[in-house]
């Protein structure tokens, strides 16, 4: 691991683990990403003097460059970030889910097979589906997306462990719980709830609120890599989160309460097609492995929130930009017919 190609590392979780494993490793880093609407080059602003960390802007897709940038770098690990993220984007046009996060993933596969590179892929608890009340997914249980993103995401993951079984190659998984945190763009729900508080708009809850995510804080996720990097067994996938989920409402007052607002900008709206319910994880494997979460979810959700707060430099110049259609596409219909909270 003395040098790692890391995908998708300008985004907000490679840029977390590109930040930790600079401040605990010695390693050099070599990112590749497309800088799409959700890679920005100014969420590693304090670091592009380290001479540890080199840019490549590009796409995961293209096989020359992906060759090329590992061949140039003397690269022996690919940490593979890079995807299209947002399950509402993935509803409104599917098709760059399927070329960034199916094809892409098999060109880094491809290129690691040719070279004899060691692959860790980052996947996630959406591709479990919708889990039933009193069951917490464990890595064996078989796999049941229910979203554009989440079948691209799936279908990435049964590619790299069948090149582990075909080929030997030696490759790990770790799937996330929903992450929160710094550097999160504001299309997700927490930094989108956080921004629109802090500037008194509306909070477009999706139907009832009643839906179960485990909000991780993103510092966890990334020592939750580190740990299958360092300890876990090639062909193995481990899951990552805080094994403990609350409601989208009970999110929503953590962030009012950290705020200082109230429940007044509430609004339940439309919900999202095929949304599941509850998402849960067991993460005992990783446990194992000697890894344990730092942050409680209501703590990683409050920290994230005063983030937003502290951060505003950061977020509104995202926000004014190319954000706002997608934002009105994405709401504006919803919002106009909204119910407000009790
Ligand atoms: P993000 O949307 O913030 O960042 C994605 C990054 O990938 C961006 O920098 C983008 O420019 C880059 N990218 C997109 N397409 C690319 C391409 N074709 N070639 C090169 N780079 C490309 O995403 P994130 O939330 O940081 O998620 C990172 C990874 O973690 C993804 O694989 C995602 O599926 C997974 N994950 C995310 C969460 C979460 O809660 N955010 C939870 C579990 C797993
Ligand atoms: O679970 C891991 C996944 O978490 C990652 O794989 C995805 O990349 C990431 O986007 C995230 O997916 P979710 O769909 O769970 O996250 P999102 O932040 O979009 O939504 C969290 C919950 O909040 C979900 O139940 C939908 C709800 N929500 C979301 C938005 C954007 C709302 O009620 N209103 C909203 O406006």
């Amino acid at each position: 691991m003395k040098n790692i190609l890391v995908t998708g590392g300008c985004g907000f979780i490679g840029s977390n683990f590109v930040r930790y494993w600079l401040s605990e490793h010695d390693s050099n880093i070599v990112i590749l990403d497309k800088l799409t609407y959700a890679g920005r080059r100014e969420n590693l602003q304090d670091l592009w003097q380290d001479p540890r960390l080199t840019l490549v802007v590009g796409d995961i897709v293209d096989q020359e460059l992906v060759r090329r940038t590992c061949r140039d770098h003397h690269v022996d690990l690919i940490v593979n970030f890079a995807a299209e993220t947002h399950v509402d984007q993935s509803i409104l046009g599917p098709l760059v889910f399927t070329d960034t996060n199916v094809r892409g993933t098999h060109v880094l596969l491809e290129v690691a097979r040719e070279l004899g590179l060691r692959l860790h892929h980052i996947s996630t608890d959406e591709v479990y589906g919708h889990i039933p009340d009193g069951h917490q997914s464990v890595e064996t249980d078989p796999l049941s997306p229910r979203s554009p993103y989440a079948a691209s995401k799936a279908a990435a993951d049964q590619l790299v462990q069948a090149y582990h079984i075909t080929y030997g190659m030696p490759v790990t998984i770790t799937r996330g719980a929903n992450n929160v945190g710094p550097y999160q763009y504001p299309e997700k729900a927490v930094p989108l709830f956080s921004t629109n508080a802090i500037l008194g708009e509306p909070i477009p809850v999706y139907g009832d609120g009643l839906q179960m995510r485990d909000y991780a804080h993103v510092h966890d996720h990334c020592t939750g890599i580190e740990a299958a990097l360092l300890h876990g067994r090639p062909g193995e996938v481990y899951n990552v989160g805080t094994g403990r989920e609350m409601t989208n409402l009970e999110m929503v007052d953590i962030v009012l309460a950290t705020l200082g607002k109230g429940r007044d900008l509430v609004r339940h709206v439309t919900d999202r097609p095929g949304h599941d319910r509850r998402y849960s994880m067991n993460v005992d494997k990783l446990r194992a492995l000697g890894w344990h979460p730092r942050f409680d979810p209501r703590e990683a959700v409050a920290e994230a929130a005063r983030w937003y707060a502290e951060n505003r430099a950061w977020w509104e110049p995202i926000r004014s930009g190319e954000f706002r259609a997608y934002y009105d596409r994405q709401y504006a219909e919803r919002l106009a017919g909204a119910g407000q909270d009790a």
